[in-house]
């Protein structure tokens, strides 16, 4: 899709499917302006706005203390970058799992604030809520696997789907989220087999994180991928830079330079007029 200079749609998504000849999907994460600028212009399909906000910049211990006027704000900050890629709302934990009206409400504050779409986590037993935000008119990507909202249920972070009976109800919850509408399957921590099943049983695209090689697209956190996060990395992530280290050096230098007065320099400074000079400096 990388050729393509129009805005990324959730039908141009919604019929990405590899085994139709098209290239993998690419997401990442983003959560304000700059970083959705510099994603946007390495290409990327999608930009996810997802709730390891955080983690990766709030500086919480777990997804579960983001609320939805946190992900309303930041979803603000990267579609002001206007971004080709499509923006994703990720729906924070308690935003839909009560009424299906509360779900609808606050699917539609991330759409308000920029989103083109929302995420959420949960097979079946979210089906109402889904199928509410999609009769709303609001697209669905839906979420399974290691679910981070469920870090309790699941008795922490931890692959999902490895008995025979998980991974099938996985693939059941997989088809049931796209017979009711949704437009594209992040898999999450599970089996690479189990992804190259549900990828094979499913006509919208499957996107993988710690889900092996054969979904129709990937998607990694951007502080994980570029080393600036505090928190130890899964196995599933690849370090592409480190950019904790540059960003670490940078400000080391410059403390450095303002402690031994080498900064500012002359060619860093605004220098006022022979007059301003001669009275407040003299001759
Ligand atoms: O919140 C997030 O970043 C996510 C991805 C890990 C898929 O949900």
């Amino acid at each position: 899709m990388a050729a393509v200079t129009d805005r990324v749609t959730v039908p141009m998504i919604r019929t990405s499917k590899r085994r139709e000849g098209h290239e993998p999907l690419v997401m990442i994460t983003a959560y304000d302006e700059p970083f959705a600028r510099l994603v946007d212009a390495a290409g990327v399909d999608l930009i996810l706005v997802g709730d390891s906000l955080a983690e990766a910049v709030l500086g919480y211990p777990s997804t579960l203390e983001v609320g939805i006027e946190d992900m309303a704000h930041h979803v603000g900050a990267v579609a002001r970058a206007q971004p080709r890629a499509l923006v994703v709302g990720d729906m924070p934990w308690m935003s839909y799992h009560t009424e299906p009206f509360e779900a609808v409400r606050n699917a539609a504050k991330l759409v308000r604030a920029g989103a083109g779409a929302v995420k959420l986590e949960g097979g079946v037993k979210r089906l109402a809520a889904v199928e509410a935000i999609i009769s709303a008119e609001i697209p669905v990507m839906a979420h399974l696997g290691l679910t981070p909202q469920s870090v309790h249920a699941m008795g922490g972070y931890r692959v999902q789907g490895r008995a025979v009976t998980a991974a099938e109800a996985l693939v059941e919850d997989a088809k049931a989220l796209v017979a009711a509408g949704c437009f594209a399957v992040v898999l999450e921590g599970v089996p690479d087999v189990l992804a190259t099943k549900v990828t094979a049983e499913i006509d919208v695209p499957t996107i993988g994180i710690g889900a092996g090689p054969s979904c129709d697209g990937q998607v990694l956190v951007i502080h994980d991928m570029l080393s600036m996060g505090n928190r130890p990395t899964p196995k599933f992530v690849r370090r592409y830079a480190n950019v904790g280290e540059i960003v670490t050096e940078a400000v080391a230098a410059y403390a450095a330079d303002v402690r031994i007065g080498s900064f500012p320099a002359d060619e860093e400074s605004y220098h006022g007029s022979a007059e301003l000079k001669e009275r407040f400096v003299g001759s």
